[in-house]
Order: structure tokens, then sequence, then C-alpha cells
């Protein structure tokens, strides 16, 4: 390497002595004899040394020119080598074995665009991903992607991924969080698209006022209905990983699903349900489901409550554990109406998924939360969202509409995610669901489930910060492997050989996959691993929204000034009445007026 420095630097200098000596004896009129034959430039050069040819005077003026020129050039060729070293990383070599910009045609530039007009998105390329480390072209999920994301905290999850993908959304979009970074960074740019803005926040994460409020009961039109709010309830409020009971848990769900239709049919308050929960002997809810059409699920509430003293104890302790978040007083107005005075929209999911507004349901983590309801909120409205699409031209909806499930494994813990996966895809509603880790998926949907969701997820990313050997095997084997040429030398009878052989290795291996670079500001570090179908696995550069185009870092900058300088109204201003019933309050269009 020095040897071609050197060679390269002493030919730059005779050429810039023969340029000015050519130059310079043509203008001063001297070394008339002088070769003209480029191809004898060495000569001439030696010649100016050897005192055969004079030096012109103005050959020092043309000289000096040159060599001004030359240096210019060397610090801008010096300037650019340390640029690239500033962006560079350690794995980045990796890329050159992996996909390549033409293996990812359909997810960059105009392919990507077509495939957005297609599915019914003018002026899109469709959900941004990041960049491709080799050749640095923007990659975009389609509006029938289902991703996946895996990575630790505080590696770009939210400002690489959940960020970019909510403000490019088309439609509406429905997301789930346990921190307001996401609502605070787009909620500005989502009303300015002209979208109503849902805060949902019994919790008080971002502390946001009760302006609205959501009946889950109104999702309740019937048995079935009743054993899936039942579920959320169930999955929503146990602990990540915990086993539940193989007996009282689905005895205890089967009560809870019985008392939520008993509601529903009475028009009652969802407080009520947790009240019954309360009352072992209570008949009420049994009376009210023997007097509907649901015979069957009556005897079920009968049974329960006719149960010996102490089993009947379990069951519905079982039920209560299920349902407690109801009992939150600053839960309560999120769910009901405050009494026949209440003015407050109440949210619709069928009127919402017809409209370009955004739903962010916030929760915190661990037991006790209120993230049964953000479950429940959720899956009601994806759910809304598939009947449409049912009903819409080719099974699918006409706008697209967005699911980012970050924090999913804290907040949004959907059992039936796994199953329903591929089939959200081709109706319209792409999902993205984000995980901190891989166990974290398996306390949730068990290993098989969290498998599944992996395989029916068609685009995988995995963007560092995770040190669990056993998935980041995975990944390193779908990476794949490379031949790498080995050179060894020995010495025989004084005689030096050399032998080269190939030797099969993974692309990028567990330590190097669990110490992936992170995202710096303007530095370009973050890498991030994309597996998505048909092609091999890309190496990306993740690109936070805070090294993107000036006028959008100034737009969600704003934003996030805008969410810091409101002072929030406190969650609520009167009692609420348990006792009122529930579907009294008029039901406004989801894409009303306030925000
Ligand atoms: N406006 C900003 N300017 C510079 N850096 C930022 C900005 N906002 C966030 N970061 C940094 O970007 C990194 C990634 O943050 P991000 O919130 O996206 O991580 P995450 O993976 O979502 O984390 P968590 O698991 O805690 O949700 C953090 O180090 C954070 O400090
Ligand atoms: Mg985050």
């Amino acid at each position: 390497m020095g040897v071609a420095w050197l060679a390269g630097g002493v030919l730059i200098v005779a050429l810039s002595i023969y340029g000015a000596v050519r130059v310079g004896s043509q203008v001063d009129g001297v070394n008339a004899g002088m070769s003209t034959d480029p191809s004898e430039f060495f000569s001439v050069v030696l010649d100016v040394f050897r005192g055969n040819l004079v030096w012109p005077a103005t050959a020092t003026l043309i000289g000096s020119g040159i060599g001004v020129v030359l240096a210019f050039f060397t610090v801008l060729v010096l300037m650019s080598k340390t640029a690239g070293k500033k962006h560079r990383t350690q794995v980045d070599w990796a890329a050159r074995h992996m996909a390549t910009s033409q293996e990812l045609s359909q997810m960059r530039g105009k392919e990507a665009k077509q495939k957005a007009e297609r599915l019914g998105v003018t002026d899109s390329f469709g959900i941004p991903v990041g960049a491709l480390l080799a050749g640095g072209q923007k990659l975009f999920c389609s509006f029938e992607d289902m991703s996946l994301l895996l990575a630790g905290p505080r590696v770009g999850k939210s400002t690489s991924f959940v960020i970019p993908a909510i403000i490019n959304a088309p439609g509406a979009v429905v997301t789930t969080s346990n921190k307001r970074d996401v609502l605070d960074a787009t909620r500005g740019i989502r009303k300015d698209a002209g979208g109503r803005v849902w805060v949902f926040d019994p919790q008080q994460v971002a502390v946001e006022p009760a302006s609205w409020w959501w009946n889950p009961l109104s999702y309740v039109t019937d048995d079935t209905k009743a054993a899936k709010l039942a579920q959320h309830f169930a999955s929503g409020s146990s602990e990540v990983g915990a086993r539940a009971d193989s007996h009282f848990e689905p005895s205890g769900r089967e009560l809870l699903a019985g008392f939520l239709l008993a509601a529903a049919i009475d028009n009652r308050p969802i407080t009520d349900v947790y009240e019954w929960t309360t009352k072992p002997g209570d008949e009420t809810a049994g009376d009210i489901l023997m007097a509907s059409e649901y015979a069957l699920m009556a005897k079920s509430v009968q049974g329960a409550t006719r149960l010996e003293h102490r089993e009947r104890g379990s069951v519905y302790s079982t039920a209560r554990r299920m349902a407690s978040c109801l009992k939150d007083s600053t839960t309560l107005p999120w769910v009901n109406t405050t009494g026949p005075a209440d003015k407050r929209p109440q949210f619709d999911p069928a009127r919402f998924v017809r409209s370009t507004g955004t739903l962010y349901s916030l929760s915190k983590e661990g037991a006790g939360s209120a993230g049964p309801l953000v479950l429940a909120l959720t899956a009601a409205t994806v759910e809304a969202a598939e009947e449409l699409a049912a009903l819409s031209p080719g099974g699918r909806l006409q706008t697209p509409m967005l699911g980012v499930l970050d924090e999913a494994a804290n907040v949004c813990r959907w059992r039936d995610l796994p199953d329903l996966y591929s089939h959200y895809g081709s109706r319209g509603i792409p999902i993205m669901s984000v995980f901190q880790s891989w166990s974290q998926g398996v306390g949730v949907f068990g290993k098989e489930g969290m498998l599944k969701l992996w395989s029916a997820a068609n685009i995988k990313l995995y963007a560092g910060g995770i040190a669990e050997p056993e998935f980041l095997g995975m990944v390193s084997d779908l990476i794949g492997s490379y031949d790498r040429e080995t050179t060894s030398a020995s010495m025989n009878k004084g005689v030096r050989s050399t032998t080269s052989a190939l030797k099969r290795e993974k692309i990028l291996d567990i330590a190097e996959l669990a110490t992936l670079p992170t995202p710096k500001k303007g530095r370009r570090t973050g890498r991030a691993i994309m597996m998505s179908s048909g092609a091999r696995a890309a190496m990306l550069r993740t690109v936070p929204w805070f090294d993107g185009p000036k006028p959008l870092v100034e737009k969600i900058n704003a934003s996030i000034k805008d969410q810091q300088n409101g002072t929030p109204a406190p969650a609520r201003s009167e009692p609420v009445r348990t006792g009122e019933p529930v579907l009294t309050s008029a039901t406004v269009s989801a894409e009303g007026e306030q925000s």
C-alpha cells in the first residue's frame, strides 16, 4: 500500500514538472529541440534534472498552479475518506454477502410506488424501513406486508421505525405504546393530515384528559364477541410469561364472558361486570342471560354461581383479576359515560376505520395496568377494519389502515395475533409489531406462537440490542454463510509453500449480531437486518426521523414542543355515576373536529 502511494506521488510530481516545462517552454520560446511525444515525458523530466533543458521562468508559475490544484483534490479525497469512515461500522463488510439493491427492487423506487398504487395509495412508496447499506436506496414495506421488529431497549425502534411508519400512513392508524414519545412526535403531523386524533390514556401515560370514551360492551354483539373480549381481559391482565392455571383460568374466562354478554344485553355499564365478579352468589347476570337467546351461556354462569363454596371463590377471583382494570377510578371515564349530561363523543370503531384518524392507545405495563382495555380497543378497531374490508371490492380496504403495535408484549398482548397475521395483510391492514426481545414474545404467545408470528411476518427486522443466543442463532442462520479464502504457509526442507482453501463461515455470527451498531444523531451508524420473503437477508442503515429532511424534522420538533407546552386538563371533571346506562350518549363522527 505504501509503495503504491509513493509511486503515485512520484508520478504526479513528474507529470506536474512535465506539464510546467512543456507549456512554459512554449510561452517563453525556449527548449526548441524538446521531444513533444507524450510517451517520452519521463526522459523530458530527467533532462530537466540533468540540465539538458532549461527551466523556463513561466514554468514555476504553471508548476505552482498545478500543485495548488493537486493539493486541493488530495484534500477533497482525504476528507471524503474520513467522512466515509465516520459513518462506517464494524459489520458493514458483511453487506457485500447480503441482498443487493437489484434483489430488493420491489421495495424501492418505481416498483414500490407502482405497488402502492395497486393497493390504493397514490404518491407513496409504502412504509419506510430504512436504507439499504449497499447503495443507500430507501426501502419500503408495501401496504400488504406484515412486519415484525425485534430490537432491544433504546436502539431506535420508535425513532427509526414506528414514527416514520405513522407519519407516512395514508389512512387510519392504530398504535399502542407505554410511553408518550411516539404520540408527541406524530400527533401534530397526523392532525395536520386531516384526521382526528384519539388518545386513549386511562393510566395517564400522556396526561391526556378523557375528552371521549369507548364502551367496550359496544363490541359485544353476541356470545362469540363476549368470549373474545373476555380473552383480551385474560391475556391483557396476566404477567408476561406467567403460567395460566389450567382449571380456573378457562372457568374464570367463561364466567367473565357471561358477565360481559349479560351487561351488554341489559345495556348496563361495564363496571357492573366488575361488581358481579365480587358477588359470588349474585344471580342477576344468569337471570339476564336466561331471559335472552343465550340460554347455554346462562347455564354456564348459573353453574358457576352454584359451585361448591371454595371452588366458586376461586373461579370468581380469577374473573375478578382479569377485570381488575375496571375498578381503577382513573379508568372509569374512558369506558363509561359520566351521566346524562355527558356530551363527550363515543368512539365508534366502525366509523373510525372509514376515517383518516389516528388512535393512540396507551397503558403502563405489568399486572393491574390498562393493558386489557388497550388490547380490547385495538382488537375491536382492527376487527372493524376487517369487517369493512369484507364489504370492500377485492376484500381489502380501499385505503389501507396501518397498525403499529409498539411495545406489543407490554401493552397489547393479543394472543390470536400469530393466527391473524398473514390474514390481515391481504385485507389492506398492514401491521408492524414491535418486541424488545424474542423471549418477550414467547411470554405472550408461547414458543410455538412466537415462531408462528415470526414465520407469518413477511418482513422480519432485527435492529440490535438483543443478547439471546437462540434467537440470534436463528437470525445468523437466515443471513447465511459465505466462503472465506484462507491461505496458510509452510516450510518444507527450506522451501516455503502456501496453500489456499475455502472455509465456510457465517456472514454474521451471534456476537456480531448482539452488538449491531445503534444510531447516533448525524452519524448514520444504526444498522438493522431485514429478512424479507423471496430475497436474501439485507443489511439496512436505520434512518431515524431526526436525521430526515429538515422540514420534516422541524414539523416533528414542533409537534413535540406543542405537547410540552400544552397544559393538560384534569382527567375527569365530574364523578362517574356507574349505575347510568352506557348507550345513551350520542356517538359522533370519527372525523369530528376535536383532537
Ligand atoms: N430528537 C432526538 N435527537 C437525538 N437523539 C434522539 C432523539 N430522540 C431519541 N433519540 C435517541 O435515539 C435513541 C433511540 O431511541 P428510541 O426511543 O427510538 O428507542 P427505542 O428502541 O424505541 O427505545 P425503547 O425501548 O425505550 O422504547 C435513544 O438513544 C434516544 O436517546
Ligand atoms: Mg420505543
